[in-house]
C-alpha cells in the first residue's frame, strides 16, 4: 500500500474528483481529512470512520482554512499529502458579456482558495510531503466563454510553481494536475451552458470526439494520477504538471 498511515488532506472532497481520490487514498492505507463546503448525504457513504474526518470549510474564508488545518492535525497529526482540489466552473460567457461579480467569484474560490490552502496547510505538513494542485487543461490554453475559469486555472498553476520552489527546502514536492472534461457534475454544467449558447454539435460530443483515447476522463482516472504524485513513486517529481486528458486535441 503506497500511502500506509499517511495523513492526506483533500479539499473539494465531496465532489466527483475529490470523492474518487479519497476512496483511492483509503484503499492505499491512508487516513484522510476531507474538507468541503457541504457533505451531501450519501456522497461519501461507507468510508471507515476511524480513518476519515469531515471538516466543513469554505476555502475562501482564511480563518476557516486555518482552523480546519489545525483540526486535521489534531485528529491525524502532520499532513503528508495535501490535495488542493476545490474549485468551481462559474458561468460561461464571451468576454464583453462576462459579469464582473461572476469573474470575482470564480477567482475567489479557484485562486484565493488555492492560495489560502497552500498558506495554511503547507506549514503543518511533514517534511518530505506532497502537494497536488488541481488546475485543468484550461490552465494551459484558452477557450471561448471561459475567461474566469481559464484565468483561474492558469493562476493555480502559478501558485503550484511558487509553492514547489518554497517547499523544496523541506523536501515538500508540489505538482499540478490538468484534467480535461471529467465525467460528472461540473462538465454537465459547463456543456449545458455552452449548448444554450448555440453550436451545431452538443458540446459533450465535441469534447469527446477530440480525445485520442476515445472516451471522457473518469474521476478515478484523475485519482490514479493523484495517488502517483502523492506516493514515493514520484519522489523526484516536483514543480511540474501532469495532463490527464486521454490525448485531447
Ligand atoms: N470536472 C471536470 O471536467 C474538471 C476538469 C478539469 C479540472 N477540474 C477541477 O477539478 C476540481 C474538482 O472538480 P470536480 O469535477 O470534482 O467538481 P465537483 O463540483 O464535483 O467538486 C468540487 C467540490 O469543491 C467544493 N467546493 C466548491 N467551492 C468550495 C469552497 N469555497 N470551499 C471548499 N470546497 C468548495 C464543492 O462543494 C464540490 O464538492 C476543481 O478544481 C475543478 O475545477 C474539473
Amino acid at each position: 500500500m503506497r500511502l500506509q498511515d499517511r495523513h492526506c488532506l483533500v479539499t473539494g472532497a465531496a465532489g466527483d474528483i475529490g470523492g474518487a481520490t479519497v476512496r483511492r487514498m483509503l484503499d492505499e492505507g491512508a487516513r484522510v481529512s476531507m474538507l468541503d463546503i457541504a457533505f451531501p448525504a450519501g456522497r461519501l457513504a461507507g468510508l471507515p470512520a476511524e480513518r476519515t474526518v469531515q471538516l466543513l470549510c469554505d476555502m475562501t474564508d482564511e480563518a476557516a482554512v486555518e482552523a480546519s488545518a489545525a483540526a486535521a492535525v489534531a485528529r491525524f497529526g502532520p499532513v503528508h499529502v495535501f490535495f488542493n482540489n476545490a474549485g468551481i466552473e462559474g458561468e460561461m460567457a464571451p468576454l464583453p458579456a462576462f459579469d464582473r461579480s461572476e469573474f470575482d467569484r470564480v477567482m475567489q474560490v479557484n485562486v484565493t482558495g488555492v492560495f489560502l490552502g497552500l498558506k495554511h496547510v503547507m506549514p503543518v505538513m511533514a517534511d518530505g510531503g506532497s502537494v497536488i494542485v488541481t488546475s485543468s487543461t484550461a490552465g494551459l490554453k484558452g477557450s471561448a466563454n471561459t475567461a474566469a475559469y481559464v484565468a483561474s486555472k492558469h493562476a493555480a498553476l502559478g501558485l503550484a510553481r511558487v509553492a514547489a520552489v518554497e517547499g523544496a527546502a523541506r523536501r515538500i514536492r508540489v505538482n499540478a494536475i490538468h484534467p480535461t472534461a471529467v465525467r460528472g457534475r461540473m462538465i454537465r454544467q459547463i456543456t449545458d451552458d455552452l449548448d444554450r449558447r448555440g453550436g451545431t454539435q452538443p458540446a459533450i460530443e465535441r469534447i469527446a470526439s477530440g480525445i485520442l483515447l476515445g472516451r471522457l476522463v473518469e474521476p478515478d482516472d484523475v485519482a490514479a494520477t493523484v495517488i502517483y504524485l502523492a506516493s514515493d513513486d514520484s519522489r523526484m517529481v516536483t514543480g511540474t504538471s501532469i495532463v490527464v486528458d486521454g490525448g485531447a486535441r
